[in-house]
């Protein structure tokens, strides 16, 4: 019995060092952290439960069989972050380079069914070198398993990917099914065919870093929604943000009820706006006064720089939060904020998490270069996400309010439920100067003066619409609210719609326009 005992604790310790120690330490001198040591770090002390500790790859085409290792390059299991429950899924590099095969596969198919199951998020902590070359097809397979579970638990369980070595080839797709996906400067890449294919194919020279780093992932493509700058800091970003999503689509995000706000936040609010209705001025200054203290977390801070979204609290309850960002592009929406705010505004619905959008938006970006490449399909998406949303929105109109933009961005009529604006306002069609131009076109033609009829005209019609009483006395507005109200009239107001309860039509899914 001793003896047995004693056996089972050699094994583990064997289990316990991978590819070995020489790999290990070629590991840690690239600054990245082992599969079991993110684990530790990820979960609350000692929760960590390990599931699969002596799986074995079962291959024996180029010599598989002869070096073995036990758990075959992935740690899976499940544990508590903050006292809650989540499953993870930890590659090991230091294993045949993390790469993916039938078992290891099935490692991770295993705690995402568990995790489906049960009802709790799945973590993956990713560092592989694609599909097992060695293993051929049943790897490839194993691939297509993973991607069939990321899908049919998405809306379902929340999915987080940490992408915290190469990933290539299949090792992107899963992430990319998830719902937000890390990424650490320096150590991380995600790409479909790495810089040699690439040269090959379409002879241009690249980096890996330039192809898929952090950097570009989080600027130019929109994959990354956090970049960290090493393992730990990645880790950390992930524990915070689970606080702000609940286990699963059936329960309500948690609750903290331990917050701060100053009365001062609401004062100051007063001041953000520029005198001058066409100043820019950074929105996130607004969010931050609105929301609890420090809770503001911004998420593709990044990508699509004329759209803000990411989470905050109010009296300690998860919001998501859209907003138009006047700093950049003076707000306008385009292909890329139309993405970046539809993905977010699904998330949240698909997680119960009530939607606050605050609008300053003067319309959308002309253009070739966006209507060849689909603004229009791509705003529809925006409008198609908002449409579609049940959970609790409501919108703050705190300037521009212009055109279609001002359909898409949560609207009344497109089911907001509770739609305010501030006295600075400004609700039409367009801008007061390009009206005036086209309704009065003729005046302005034939007048002995024509650019000061052109002013006239333009102050004419922003007198009677760059303000939101139109809108207020039509109930296209709600109410007109002053910038220091606003706090409380949101807290008011999602709390009223706490229980909120609105149902879809029977359908099997919708046809949102890809
Ligand atoms: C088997 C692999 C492997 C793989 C790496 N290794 N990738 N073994 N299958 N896919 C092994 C290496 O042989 C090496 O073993 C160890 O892991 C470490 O790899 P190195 O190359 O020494 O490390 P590094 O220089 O850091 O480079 C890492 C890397 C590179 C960039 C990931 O290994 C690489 O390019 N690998 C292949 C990537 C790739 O093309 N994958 C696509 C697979 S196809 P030893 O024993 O020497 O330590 C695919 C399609 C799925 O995934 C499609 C689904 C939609």
């Amino acid at each position: 019995m001793k003896d047995k005992n004693e056996e089972l604790r050699q094994k583990r310790k064997a289990n316990h060092v991978g590819g070995g120690i020489a790999r290990i330490e070629k590991h840690h001198e690239q600054g990245k952290l082992t599969a079991r040591e993110r684990i530790s770090l990820l979960l609350d002390e000692n929760t960590f439960h390990e599931i699969g500790a002596f799986v074995e790859q079962r291959s024996t085409a180029f010599d598989l069989d002869k070096s073995v290792f036990p758990g075959d390059g992935v740690v899976t299991g499940f544990g508590k972050i903050h006292g809650r429950l989540v499953y993870v899924f930890s590659q090991d590099f230091t294993v045949l380079g993390g790469s993916l095969s039938e078992s290891h596969s099935a490692k991770i198919c295993r705690i995402m069914d568990l995790a489906l199951k049960n009802g709790a998020p799945i973590i993956g902590l990713n560092d592989s070198g694609g599909a097992r070359i060695q293993e051929g097809v049943v790897s490839l397979s194993g691939y297509s398993e993973i991607f069939f579970r990321n899908t049919r638990a998405s809306g379902v369980v929340p999915q987080f990917s940490m992408i915290m070595g190469p990933c290539a080839g299949g090792a992107v797709y899963s992430p990319a099914l998830t719902d937000f996906v890390f990424m650490v400067e320096d150590t991380s890449y995600m790409f479909v065919t790495g810089p040699n294919v690439v040269k090959t194919v379409t002879h241009e020279s690249v980096s890996s870093e330039d192809l898929g780093g952090a950097k570009t992932h989080a600027e130019k493509s929109g994959v990354n929604h956090f970049t960290a700058q090493n393992d730990v800091e990645a880790i950390k970003k992930l524990r915070r943000l689970i606080t702000y999503v609940p286990q699963n689509a059936y329960e309500e995000p948690p609750k903290t009820t331990t917050f701060s706000f100053s009365e001062k936040q609401s004062s100051s609010i007063e001041r953000i706006l520029p005198e001058n209705n066409t100043m820019p001025y950074d929105c996130r200054q607004i969010i931050n006064l609105l929301v609890d203290q420090d809770s503001f977390l911004e998420v593709q801070e990044d990508y699509a720089k004329n759209i803000v979204v990411g989470f905050g609290r109010l009296e300690g309850r998860s919001i998501g939060i859209v907003s138009n960002q006047p700093a950049e592009l003076a707000g306008v929406l385009d292909i890329n904020a139309s993405r970046k705010g539809a993905r977010f505004v699904r998330f949240c619905d698909s997680f119960n998490i009530p939607i606050l959008v605050l609008e300053d938006v003067p319309g959308f970006l002309p253009g070739t270069d966006q209507e060849w490449n689909g603004i229009i399909s791509h705003g529809a998406k925006l409008i198609y996400a908002f449409a579609e949303a049940t959970v609790p929105r409501i919108t703050v109109i705190t300037r521009k309010a212009y055109g279609g933009a001002y359909c898409v961005m949560n609207s009344k009529s497109l089911g907001a439920d509770l739609s305010y604006a501030w006295p600075t306002a400004e609700i039409a069609v367009m801008g007061a100067r390009g009206a005036a131009e086209i309704i009065f076109k003729k005046e302005i033609r034939d007048a002995q003066n024509p650019t000061e009829k052109w002013l006239e005209k333009e102050a004419e019609y922003a007198e009677v619409f760059a303000n939101p009483y139109r809108a207020a006395e039509r109930g296209i507005v709600d109410d007109v609210i002053l910038p220091s109200e606003t706090r409380q009239v949101l807290i008011k107001g999602f709390e009223m719609l706490e229980k909120k309860a609105e149902n879809l039509p029977l359908k099997k899914h919708g046809n949102i326009p890809l």
